[in-house]
């Protein structure tokens, strides 16, 4: 469809954009402007504008800019032609048809909308009646509390074959059969009758908060357990995600958008307080609802079951995902334990857990790598062989050539280091003396004996650089291996001086350890040739010093576990061969190998520099 730039016009014109904003940010005026806190990034005070003349929103901080259309598309996650339709409707204007044909889809489609309305309220009312008895009683069972199920609108299809169709009969049966509430059977003969009988349901709405379908599970055990609307005018699945319409704006707060595999999953979710989860409809997702998530999101998170089902739909996500990557735009994965889904998680776990595993997803380029090492054996030349082609194919799929040669400038790299000739290259002794060899006699004296003293007092120069940092990775900061010596010492205190001062600065600190007499402990550590972090110099970027720093204390307080879980491993492999522990032997060993390979790649320099 083409729209005039006169139409264009003529919508922004009759848009006020102060108003529109203000349905979802709080405004102030300011002279002849408005003024917010800006939605699109974090902060305290106000650099948003919102201009009602020039019809445009301008951010000081983040230079989000944009006028009407734009704020819908990009704070609301609307398509563009929906933002359009949005204002037309708020403006009275008629949004230009391109065809006939499409016009008169478009015409019958819009009557749908008042026709799955009128059924969603239906639906809602039984679930309030007396019929609705069981169904409160399942929702309650289930844990899903009163405004949940207001906020999602749940509804109880009674059991019957005539009675939403003599419920809603002034639509008509043939409206009633387009909006995929009846089903016409095929024998013409026969009379269409309710689609949904004796199943709780809730509606699927579209991204302007429309409903557009309907989800119906079934009381307790039986099949279909979740039976959904057929495709229809209003609905197609494969371009469809649920709860869209909450979580764009929940997304817009968090930057993240969380994909699971159920709806329940989702509502049991938005209940936990996490809103920015949705999920496909019962099917593999597609390429449109990739579009969809990277409107919302830069690395769009799919948290599903670890189980074998969960973790294929995870890897042909992956493999659908290739052919759209770009700079910027890419997927995260979170497996959960086997045979536990999102919901039965935040139940028995609570959302805590949840939120730990959505913290770190593994990335794409992980996820692949993972699942091809474990789809075969890698002992021959030809399996290794057969290995190193399946990763180039994948390489192969993606469809921008920056993104693809990273893609294989890194598996390459990566299966490198499997080949056993050639060793673990970049970490050789020598190279970066301080870091703990892999997969030997040495690595094991990591666990033990704790890491590298320069190493050790590399990162506690870095901590009281960054105290922050110190209070928010409390814990692997505590599980650092660092002996029993003054640098155990310094960072019990430095823990200590996080726990009790909030918003710790390095003077803070520095003022505190001197007042326990452990000054001097803080002294600028002496480092050997060839071994410098990004925070232990004082040139790099203190964005990159912070980030290099959590990843080096994440690794080194993850070793000592990870080293004694290879440990066990191997020696139950002396005893006896099994698979599975193989497969853990090799897992380990990757993730190892791997944990290295970072840590080799965060050495920046030479020494300490001022
Ligand atoms: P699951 O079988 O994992 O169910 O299906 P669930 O989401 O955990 O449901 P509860 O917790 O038992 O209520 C995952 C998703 O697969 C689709 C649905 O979208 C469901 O949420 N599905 C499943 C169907 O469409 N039809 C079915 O019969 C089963
Ligand atoms: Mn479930």
């Amino acid at each position: 469809m083409t729209l005039t730039p006169a139409f264009l016009d003529e919508l922004r014109a009759r848009t006020s954009l102060s108003a529109l904003i203000a349905r979802t940010t709080k405004l102030t005026r300011a002279g002849r402007e408005f003024k917010a806190c800006c939605p699109f990034h974090n902060e305290k005070t106000a650099s948003f504008y919102v201009n009602d003349e020039k019809g445009f929103y301008h951010c000081f901080g983040c230079q989000a800019h944009g006028d009407a259309i734009r704020w819908l598309t990009d704070a609301r996650g609307l398509a563009f032609m929906d933002a359009v339709k949005e204002l037309a409707d708020a403006a009275g204007m008629e949004v230009p048809a391109p065809d006939p044909r499409a016009q008169a889809r478009a015409e019958r489609a819009t009557g749908l909308y008042g026709v799955m309305e009128a059924a969603q309220a239906w639906f809602a009312d039984q679930l309030g009646g007396i019929e609705g008895a069981e169904a409160r009683a399942y929702l309650d069972q289930r844990g899903v509390s009163a405004a949940t199920a207001a906020r999602f609108g749940f509804g109880f299809a009674p059991d019957g074959r005539g009675k939403l169709k003599g419920a809603l009969k002034e639509f008509g049966v043939e409206r009633l059969v387009e909006a995929g509430l009846l089903i016409a059977p095929e024998d013409s003969d026969r009379e269409p009758y309710d689609r949904f009988r004796g199943r709780i349901t809730f509606p699927i709405r579209d991204p302007r908060g429309r409903v557009i379908a309907f989800s119906a599970r079934i009381l307790g055990k039986g099949e279909p357990k979740y039976l959904n609307s057929p495709d229809t005018p209003l609905f197609d699945k494969g371009r469809t995600l649920f709860n869209f319409h909450h979580a764009a704006p929940a997304s817009r707060e968090t930057k993240r958008v969380i994909v699971v595999e159920g709806q329940m999953d989702v509502i049991a979710l938005d209940q936990a307080g996490i809103a920015d989860a949705v999920a496909p409809l019962g099917t593999a997702m597609t390429e449109a609802q990739l579009g969809l998530l990277w409107r919302l999101a830069p690395a769009p998170i799919l948290c599903f079951d670890g189980d074998s089902a969960g973790q294929k739909a995870a890897v042909r996500a992956a493999l659908r995902a290739l052919p759209h990557l770009a700079p910027g735009r890419s997927l995260g994965f979170v497996t959960l334990p086997a045979g536990q889904d999102p919901d039965d998680l935040v139940r028995s776990k609570g959302r805590a857990t949840l939120d730990a595993l959505l913290d770190s997803p593994e990335p794409l380029v992980d996820r692949l790598w993972r699942h091809e090492l474990d789809s075969a054996p890698r002992r021959t030349p030809e399996q290794r062989a057969g290995l190193r082609r399946r990763l180039l194919d994948h390489v192969g799929a993606i469809a921008d050539p920056d993104v693809r040669e990273q893609y294989r400038a890194e598996f390459l790299a990566r299966l490198d280091t499997l080949t056993p000739q050639r060793g673990r290259a970049p970490f050789q002794r020598g190279k970066s003396p301080l870091l703990p060899r892999p997969t030997t006699q040495e690595a094991r004296a990591v666990g033990r004996s704790g890491l590298d003293p320069q190493v050790g007092r590399a990162i506690l120069h870095g901590l009281a650089r960054f105290p922050a940092l110190i209070g928010t990775h409390a814990e692997a900061v505590a599980a650092l291996p660092l002996g029993n010596g003054p640098a155990s010492r310094l960072r019990d205190l430095m823990l200590e001086a996080a726990m009790t001062h909030a918003a710790l600065d390095p003077q803070g600190l520095a003022t505190i350890l001197a007042n326990q007499g452990a000054g001097d402990l803080l002294e600028e550590p002496r480092l050997k040739r060839g071994l410098a972090f990004s925070f232990t110099r004082r040139d790099a970027p203190p964005e990159r010093a912070q980030r290099d720093l959590v990843l080096v204390v994440e690794a080194y307080a993850a070793r000592p576990e990870l080293d004694a879980a290879y440990e066990a491993v191997t020696a139950r492999l002396k005893v006896e061969f099994d698979e599975a522990a193989f497969a853990e032997q090799v897992r380990l060993r990757t993730a190892r190998e791997e944990a290295d390979r970072r840590l080799a790649s965060l050495i920046v320099g030479d020494g300490v520099t001022e």
